[in-house]
């Protein structure tokens, strides 16, 4: 089973989207480990976003991450890393297949709503950022086995 770092970004949360893309979420079958409702600090945005350090897009992408409540969350399931990037759909709106979370709801790359982490190693690495070890919940998920 993977893991994966998800967090709807503070339009999503101002649009009213958390139960929305929860929902969808929990619809696919997939596992919810572990959320969390917060404020992210302009230094836990530059960790979380290092990748784009230098990129034009990347000063206001931490003012953006950083102007509002989160719903920070991991999740797990079997292939979840590529699941849910499936479900959030192509950064840019305009790309983003129809039935897709960035397509039904978003109109702009800079607001388009919804994290979703894009390999192992960077979700491993961001759900070290945003969760201790014991904030993870371990417990059997009872429909795993019609899944
Ligand atoms: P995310 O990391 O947020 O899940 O999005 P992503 O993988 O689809 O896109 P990524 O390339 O990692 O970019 C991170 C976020 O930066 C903003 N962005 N703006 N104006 C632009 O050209 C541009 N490119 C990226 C978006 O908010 C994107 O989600
Ligand atoms: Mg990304």
């Amino acid at each position: 089973m993977e893991r994966t770092f998800l967090m709807i970004k503070p339009d999503g949360v101002q649009r009213g989207l958390i139960g929305e893309i929860v929902s969808r979420l929990e619809r696919k079958g997939l596992q919810l480990v572990a959320a969390k409702f917060l404020v992210v600090t302009k230094e836990t945005a530059e960790k979380h976003y290092e990748e784009h350090k230098g990129k034009g897009f990347y000063e206001p992408l931490l003012e953006f991450i950083s102007s509002g409540p989160s719903f920070a969350m991991v999740w797990q399931g079997d292939n979840v890393i590529a699941l849910t990037r499936a479900l959030i759909g192509k950064t840019d709106a305009l790309e983003a297949l129809p039935g897709t979370i960035r397509s039904d709801f978003a109109v702009h790359t800079n607001f388009n709503l919804i994290h979703g982490s894009d390999s192992p190693a960077n979700a491993a690495r961001e759900i070290g950022i945003f969760f201790s070890p014991s904030e993870l919940v371990d417990y059997e998920h009872t429909i795993q086995r019609w899944v």
